[in-house]
């Protein structure tokens, strides 16, 4: 029988592929299988709601949240129903989930959404959501990864809340009732809940609500915040939560601190340097032991014909050396049809950082990006950003290129070739991008460091930025310039 005709039970579905992923260790990849026997139309498409959750809604209309100049992110989002009601209200909204099928169909079901879909792993989180969101939606993922994983996912989720944030926990009740599916008994008991409050997260409520709508069902509403580091005036509501958020944007960006650190003679100033310079110098010699040790890896061999597309067509790996020995690739992050703007702001900040090549061509290394997305369209985004490092699409080889890694992140990879034999030798993403940065390593330098929540300052240090998106008036930063030098940002899509 045809399986459009007659579709599986979604939740029988779940069941079968969760006693699969039981007995194979495999905690997230079931999630997958099951959207893409879905989005197959074997069974109905799990989580589809297209209406926020009620109890969000409910949440959100009593507080009369306003999510302007405020990022949001929303945890296990599915097909994005509660991602794209935050966007109404304004946030800037990311939605991210395990599944890249639910990510896929997320996207084509909000053709022009203002959200955006990553699929990344709560259990192992980009470096840079670390404090990064002013307000975080968990909605039952947690209690849909077995329980030893709950611990994990908990903690990673509060260190998404930036200072002065909000996390928002919608959870079904662990009531001791015994279990009728393998799912159900993973649902949260109350010290589970509070256990949110971890590591500068502190409750603000935990109650449990009947859902609107939904006659007899109760849910976990559990709301919690970082405090801010900042000295200023708070309480602890969650309206006041979010424009205090506001307050510390501008604040970041406006105001002049009074706070500096003592003055004294140049020869006081000078010992303490000459103190610290004994550290820099170990810390300069220790990322020397590593960077040796780094040499000392072994590699691992890569189809040199592995396909790409160039400016002049296709391509293979070999090729994009350009005769060098070594080769280090950018795996930019691409979204497709998508356009400048939504673009993504850490590629934007870090690889456009790499202009210069000379010093590497003299040592026999080739730089060039490897943009995740299509070759024409990321063509036009380099072109507007004025970067001129050599660019190509590995769009159609990520299994290969990337394999083992989560396609859809940025990643930084090394090479050498060995005649014509084309081997890896080195690979890191997060904050090892920051290999490629300059402006971080400038603003250690200073006074007020980076200028964000996460960074160990003395108290009444400027470190406010609620917001850590890379981005401002919703572009990425490095943007601006080019749209006031009224550049094109036509990437000749959306
Ligand atoms: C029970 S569904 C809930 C979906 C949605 N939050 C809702 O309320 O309808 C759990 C969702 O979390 C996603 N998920 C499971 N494990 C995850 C993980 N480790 N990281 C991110 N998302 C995950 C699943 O793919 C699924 O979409």
């Amino acid at each position: 029988m045809g399986a459009m005709s007659d579709p599986v039970d979604w939740e029988a579905e779940e069941e079968r592929l969760l006693q699969r992923a039981a007995a194979t260790g495999d905690a997230t990849g079931w999630f997958d299988d099951l959207y893409a026997a879905g989005a197959s139309g074997r069974v109905q498409v799990p989580w589809s709601r297209t209406e926020p959750h009620p109890l969000l809604e409910a949440w959100a209309g009593e507080r009369h949240i306003d999510g302007t100049g405020l990022s949001a992110i929303v945890v296990g989002c599915a097909l994005g129903a509660d991602a794209e009601y935050l966007a109404r209200l304004r946030f800037e909204t990311t939605g991210f989930d395990v599944a890249p099928t639910a990510i896929e169909l997320a996207r084509a079901r909000h053709p022009d959404t203002r959200v955006r879909y990553v699929t990344a792993d709560i259990l192992d989180p980009p470096a840079e959501w670390h404090h990064a969101f002013d307000l975080v939606v968990e909605i039952i993922t947690v209690q849909a990864l077995p329980p030893p994983l709950h611990p994990r996912a908990i903690a990673n989720i509060g260190r998404l809340v930036a200072a002065g944030g909000t996390l928002l926990v919608i959870s079904g009740i662990n009531d001791g009732q015994p279990r009728t599916r393998l799912a159900d008994p993973d649902t949260l008991d109350r010290a589970a809940v509070a256990s949110f409050a971890a590591d500068g997260l502190e409750e603000v409520s935990i109650e449990t609500r009947a859902v609107p709508g939904r006659s007899g069902r109760r849910r976990w509403l559990a709301e919690f915040t970082r405090r801010s580091p900042e000295p200023r005036k708070r309480s602890t509501t969650t309206e006041a939560t979010m424009s205090n958020a506001h307050d510390n944007q501008q604040s970041a960006e406006t105001a002049t601190p009074d706070t500096v650190p003592a003055v004294v003679e140049r020869a006081t100033f000078q010992a303490q340097l000459d103190a610290l310079r004994v550290e820099e110098k170990a810390h300069t010699r220790a990322g020397d032991a590593l960077a040796a040790a780094r040499r000392r890896l072994p590699m691992v061999e890569v189809d040199a014909a592995t396909p790409l597309i160039g400016p002049h067509g296709p391509v293979t790996l070999l090729d994009v050396f350009e005769g060098r020995r070594q080769l280090i690739g950018y795996y930019h992050m691409w979204y497709d049809g998508r356009p400048a703007k939504d673009q993504c702001e850490g590629c934007t900040l870090y690889n456009g950082q790499v202009r210069e090549l000379s010093m590497l061509h003299s040592r026999d290394v080739t730089y060039a990006t490897l943009c995740q997305g299509p070759y024409e369209e990321s063509v036009r985004y380099r072109d507007f950003m004025g970067w001129d490092v050599p660019w190509y699409s590995a769009q159609q080889s990520l299994d290969t290129l990337l394999i083992g890694r989560q396609i859809g992140l940025l990643h930084v990879v090394c090479y050498v070739r060995h005649g014509d034999r084309v081997f890896e030798t080195y690979w890191t993403t997060g904050r090892g991008d920051e290999a490629l940065d300059n402006s971080y390593g400038l603003l250690d330098l200073t006074l007020y460091g980076r200028q964000e929540p996460w960074e160990d300052s003395p108290a009444g240090w400027p470190q406010a930025k609620a917001n850590m998106s890379y981005r401002t008036n919703g572009r990425p930063y490095a943007q601006w310039s080019r749209i006031q030098a009224g550049r094109s940002d036509n990437l000749g899509g959306a």
